[in-house]
């Protein structure tokens, strides 16, 4: 079989008779609780990354595991790195996903076992479904289609670290960039406009993440015998952060930039059912829904340690722990943005309670190059693909590998997509991916990699 028949029409058809191959390795995937960040779990990932491997040396590339050790000692969780059989003169596709998954949070709030797949009319449930399981399915599902008529060379590269921020990837980078350079890289880890809506992602938001200690007392005391002059911990911390926002909600920390403009209307009522926000509950700040999400930024409070009510006693707290997560605006340096938010707490500081600001990671955001050529022809095979028109969407979220790798190798071209959508529930609970998604974006890559080959 060579070069024979790739027309849309042959491949859709050959998409039917397969999808539900790719639908069970999909639920084989979930099954392994790969989440990076617990240890315990260390093990599942080296088992996520041999079934990958597995995956992908099955339909012929030749695949192996790899991990780095960084400089500073930190040891890198299992990537996978595939490569298919050299073809002189073609153009080189690098195809991008992760394949470690959140923690599920409480079990009890999942409607089913997290790592027991279900499906559920359109939808297939269960940890990394969609977060990122189905990039791995769909680059594995286009490979597929293609088969031995597969006209471009590729490498597909299935992150086991994307959930912590990629912290080995640059040295990753260093140690492997003559197998890494690509003409083209599609990173298959973002969202779809709606369900049944396809889109390219233009933007995405960077990420400042970082632990604030506040103390002001050398040990705890009783409440009725201090309290009144003397201020908690937490109460400190939460005047802290009551000080980042503006009345309308905004926040008002200087030099974070941002845009208060979008191309497109997010209706109010569909970013309510999507969060699964209360009646009554506002939404806060300023400017177009979407930019509000896209290319302004936001500070949320993602971890807090103090006292607990169950241990709750008439005493005030000498010491809290919390850690923020800073969205910046994609085009500012995160480490910029960072410098913001410390200038702003070290003068904001009520009661001049005392701070520290450690553990500060920091992974920047994306603007893509709308004049790509690739941007074009990837947006014909979505529309191609779905028989919907493809738009440009930005993102909230960060996929901070792309800005290394776009630095490491400026010339290439790069392409966000993914198959995620407003009611995927990624790091929350019934995680899930429409089906009927995974299937259009699987022939929609599989007619960017045919189509390539013809303009890199
Ligand atoms: N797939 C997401 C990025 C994403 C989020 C795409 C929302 C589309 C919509 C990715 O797995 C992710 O969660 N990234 C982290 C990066 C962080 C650890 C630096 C994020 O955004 O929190
Ligand atoms: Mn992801
Ligand atoms: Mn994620």
């Amino acid at each position: 079989m060579t070069h024979t028949d790739l027309t849309t029409h042959t491949l859709r058809a050959r998409l039917e008779e397969t999808f539900p191959t790719f639908v069970q390795t999909l639920i084989d995937l979930i099954a392994i609780p790969s989440v990076s960040s617990l240890p315990q779990h260390s093990q599942d990932l080296d088992r996520s990354a041999q079934y990958v491997q597995q995956l992908f040396s099955d339909i012929g590339l030749e695949a192996r595991i790899e991990s780095v050790t960084t400089p500073e000692g930190v040891v890198g969780k299992p990537a996978v790195l595939a490569r298919s059989p050299h073809i002189e003169g073609a153009p080189t596709v690098l195809l991008y996903a992760h394949h470690d998954v959140q923690p599920t949070g409480d079990p009890q709030r999942w409607s089913l076992e997290p790592f027991t797949a279900e499906v559920r009319g359109d939808r297939l449930y269960g940890r990394g479904s969609s977060d990122d399981g189905a990039g791995i399915v769909v680059h594995l599902g286009a490979l597929n289609l293609l088969a031995r008529d597969l006209p471009v060379n590729v490498i597909v590269f299935i992150e086991g670290e994307e959930e912590l921020g990629s912290p080995t990837f640059d040295t990753f980078l260093h140690t492997y960039a003559d197998e890494l350079r690509a003409d083209v890289i599609i990173v298959t880890d973002s969202d779809n406009w709606k369900v049944g809506e396809p889109a390219l992602t233009t933007t995405l938001r960077g990420n400042c993440c970082c632990t604030l200690e506040v103390t002001v007392s050398e040990h705890a005391v009783h409440s009725g015998m201090f309290g009144g002059p003397m201020v908690d911990a937490t109460t400190c911390a939460s005047l802290l952060i009551s000080s980042f926002y503006d009345e309308a909600g905004n926040v008002r920390i200087k030099g974070l930039g941002g845009s208060d403009k979008a191309d497109v209307d997010w209706p109010e009522e569909e970013f309510r059912a999507a969060a699964g926000i209360l009646e009554g509950v506002q939404l806060a700040g300023t400017g177009d829904l979407a930019a509000r999400v896209w290319t302004k930024p936001s500070i949320t409070v993602i971890g807090w340690d103090t006292t607990s009510v169950a241990e709750a006693s008439n005493t005030i707290a000498p010491k809290t722990r919390l850690r923020l997560s800073m969205r910046t605006v994609p085009g500012i340096e995160p480490e910029k943005a960072m410098e913001a938010l410390r200038a702003h707490i070290e003068t904001h500081m009520p009661f001049g309670a005392h701070v520290t600001i450690s553990d500060v990671e920091c992974g920047p955001g994306y603007q893509a190059d709308l004049e790509a050529p690739a941007v074009e022809l990837a947006h014909r095979a979505l529309t191609e693909a779905w028989s919907v028109p493809s738009v440009n969407i930005g993102v909230g979220g960060s996929i901070p590998f792309i800005s290394q790798f776009q630095s490491e190798f400026p010339e290439a071209q790069v392409l966000v997509m993914g198959v995620e959508d407003p009611l995927t529930n990624a790091h929350s609970e019934d995680e899930s991916q429409s089906l009927s998604d995974l299937k259009h974006a699987i022939l929609a890559e599989a007619l960017i990699l045919r189509d390539l080959a013809h303009k890199p």
